[in-house]
């Protein structure tokens, strides 16, 4: 028997335009069911791709995941393996059909310091779908937010700006997300309140979202119950409400 979706209304909610979400909680998955972690990050990303399909069917235009963090190279030489696996195979079978969807997938972080075969599979994957318009989807992987400010910081010295001339705006086109609205919404599963090290110079006014869930079970009427929680979010940026 093929089961409907239960109808999901947003039509009454406020739908952020970017959405980030620390996808954690895989190893946790899997160890409740006995299965290697391996395992949970499989499942983890069979999960983003039935979010992804929730999020153009909600209305988000940008989606930006945390997949690896530049902290995560320091677990176990063969748990990173097998994700820098998971990833190469994401990018050579899901591509097309994300294409397809009308995905432009984005690359955020330094892609220096990881496999040429995978690189090269990245910069395929962003060239394939740079005119989609539908869904926007970054991709933070060897991602970290000081990493992110370094590197910025370097460039623009690198470039000779002058102390009068930097503010906020200058600064955030010498980040990753140049271009790229701020996160509305920051989502983080498996009961984590933390950032660690995500979007932290772009997530300074986001709502921040947190779901016992672990990320693999996070599933669509999960992110429509984070969309209500927006919805209800009074944003005041430091100022008062009249
Ligand atoms: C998130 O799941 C995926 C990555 C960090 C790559 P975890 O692997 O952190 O899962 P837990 O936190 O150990 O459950
Ligand atoms: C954050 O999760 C990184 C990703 C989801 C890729 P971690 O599991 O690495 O973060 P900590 O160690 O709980 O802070
Ligand atoms: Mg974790």
């Amino acid at each position: 028997m093929i089961l409907n979706k239960p109808d999901l209304d947003v039509s009454g909610l406020k739908i952020p335009q970017h959405v980030a979400i620390i996808m954690d909680g895989n190893g946790r998955w899997a160890k409740k069911r006995l299965l290697p972690r391996q395992a949970g990050h499989r499942a983890g990303v069979e999960n983003l791709r039935r979010v992804i399909d929730a999020c153009i069917e909600f209305g988000i235009e940008v989606l930006t995941i945390y997949a690896f963090s530049t902290e995560n190279w320091g677990r176990p030489e063969s748990e990173v393996r097998g994700l820098m696996r998971i990833f190469a195979r994401v990018l050579d079978q899901e591509v097309y059909e994300l294409h397809d969807q009308g995905v432009r997938i984005y690359h955020l972080g330094d892609l220096n310091g990881i496999d040429k075969n995978l690189q090269d599979k990245v910069h395929r994957a962003m060239e394939l779908t740079r005119n989609n318009e539908r869904l926007l989807l970054n991709v933070a992987f060897n991602y970290g937010g000081r990493a992110e400010i370094l590197h910025a910081i370097r460039q623009l010295l690198a470039d000779g700006v002058s102390p009068e001339e930097l503010n906020e705006d200058v600064f955030g086109r010498y980040l990753f997300t140049s271009g790229l609205p701020d996160p509305d919404l920051v989502i983080r599963t498996s009961g984590e309140k933390r950032i660690s090290n995500f979007l932290i110079w772009q997530a300074a006014y986001a709502e921040f979202y947190q779901t016992p869930i672990y990320w693999p079970d996070f599933d669509r009427e999960a992110l429509y119950d984070a969309l209500l929680a927006y919805t209800g979010r009074d944003r005041r940026y430091g100022l008062l409400k009249d």
